[in-house]
Formats: structure tokens, sequence, C-alpha cells
């Protein structure tokens, strides 16, 4: 089954307005060059800047999407925001259970799933994340791991439409290393089982690699089977830096 490729840029907490339009201009306009492109095209920035950038981005191949959302769609939760604000906001994606904010936000497999759904809830595509750290993996529990975390995060009702799932091993984010590509071939083919199980039309989620991609390695670790995409952090802040990533998958 041959299943759209989405590469998605996570600025993190990175960038102010003025650099951020400069930034995503440079990456539309590229994308604007090459016309029909065979990939879909997503920026996470922080959510002050969301609704900015989906204006810039409104009409091109480039799509918006925020990088966390409340469980709720609203009420007393000073300093949230909610799924249905991100899309009223432009966006069309949100991620939930990033690796920094389950360590940084204790964020359980509980939470990210009820988050995921609230995503799903606002019309987003939600983009679930998992992961071992480098002990689960010394361990030899990286499969275990991540299968409870892809079972027990999977949002109610997720489909290949309105579902990714991005597989970011902790210690690979930010610090330049990155799994052997048969080691990330054993998880994506691990995780897309694991959603046969699960959901009808498995074969069909985008499972994103995430960890240190950068130009130079994307292309090796695109091509591996099951791998239908990347989620970038550091490289994804400068065009000229993504748009090689991009490339790969055009
Ligand atoms: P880096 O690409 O900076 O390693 O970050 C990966 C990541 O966490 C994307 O969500």
């Amino acid at each position: 089954m041959s299943v759209r490729p989405l590469i998605a840029g996570n600025w993190k907490m990175n960038g102010l307005a003025k650099e951020s339009a400069a930034e995503l201009s440079a990456l539309i306009s590229k994308a604007n060059d090459q016309g029909e492109v065979g990939c879909d095209i997503l920026i996470c920035p922080p959510a002050l800047l969301v609704s900015q950038m989906a204006t810039l981005a409104e009409g091109s191949a480039v799509s918006i999407g925020a990088q966390d959302c409340h469980t709720q769609e609203k009420g007393a939760h000073t300093g949230d925001i909610s799924a249905e604000m991100i899309a009223d906001a432009g966006a069309g994606y949100a991620i939930a259970g990033h690796s920094e904010r389950r360590t940084d936000h204790g964020e359980s497999n509980e939470v990210v799933k009820m988050k995921a759904e609230a995503a799903l809830r606002a019309g987003l595509i939600a983009i679930v994340c998992v992961g071992e750290t480098l002990e689960e993996r010394e361990n030899g529990k990286t499969l275990d791991i991540i299968s409870d975390q892809v079972k027990n995060s999977l949002p109610e009702g997720a489909t290949a439409a309105n579902t990714v799932i991005a597989y970011e091993p902790v210690w690979a984010i930010g610090t330049g290393k990155v799994p052997a590509t048969s080691d990330v071939d054993e998880v994506h083919n691990h995780i897309r089982s694991d959603l046969k199980l699960l959901m009808k039309d498995a074969e069909g989620v985008r499972l994103l690699y995430g960890g240190s991609v950068k130009g130079s390695n994307a292309a090796e670790l695109m091509a591996v089977e099951n791998v239908n995409g990347a989620l970038v952090g550091g490289a994804s802040l400068k065009a000229e830096d993504f748009w090689p990533i991009v490339e790969t998958s055009l």
C-alpha cells in the first residue's frame, strides 16, 4: 500500500514572529518552486505563532500544527489551549505526547490518549509520539515500551486519515545520535503489527521517525520500510536545512 509521506517540523520553543515568518515564507516558496509535491509538509510552531503561520501558509503546500493541546474543549484551565482553539487558529494537526511533554509535564499514556482524542474531536490530525529511553533500550525493553505506549496512547476512533504515529527514541532527540536503520526498521514493523490489532486501516497510518533527522541522514531513514515520513526538530528551524529532508520524499 502506498502511503503519502508526511515531513513534519517541530519548532519546539524556538523562534519569534519575524524570523519565523521569514523561515516559513522561504519554505513555502521552495514548495511553490517545486510545483506538485508528493508528500505532506507540516510545521508546528510555538502556540502563539500558530495563527500567524496558518495565515501565512494558507493555500500553500505547507500545513500548520500545534505542539500540544489540552484534553478539554474549554473551561477553568489557566494557561492551557484547547484543540478547538488550535483548529480555530487555522491549524490542521496537533502533536500529542512528545517525549519532552511526557518528561517535563509528566504526561502519561492516559493523558496523551485524551489529548489525541481532543485533537480528533476538533477535526485535527493527531500525531501521537512514542519512544524508549536509553536505559529502556539498553535493558532490551524497547519493543515492550513501544507497544505499551501505542496501545495506551492511541485515540479512540483512530483511522489512517486522522492519526499519525511518530517513533522518537528519547536518546536520539537533539543528540545527533540516530539508531541503526535496522533498529528503526524493527520498531516501525513492530508498531505496524501492533496497529493491525488495534484498528482496521493500520496499513495506511503514517509512521514517522524522529530524532536527529538531518539532510545528510534523511534519505537513508526514509528508505526504511514502514517509515512514512519524519518528525524533525533542530533541522526544521531553517528552511534551507528542512527542505533537503522534504526533498527525500517528493
Ligand atoms: P531533533 O530533530 O532536534 O533531534 O528533535 C526531534 C524531535 O523531538 C522532533 O519532535
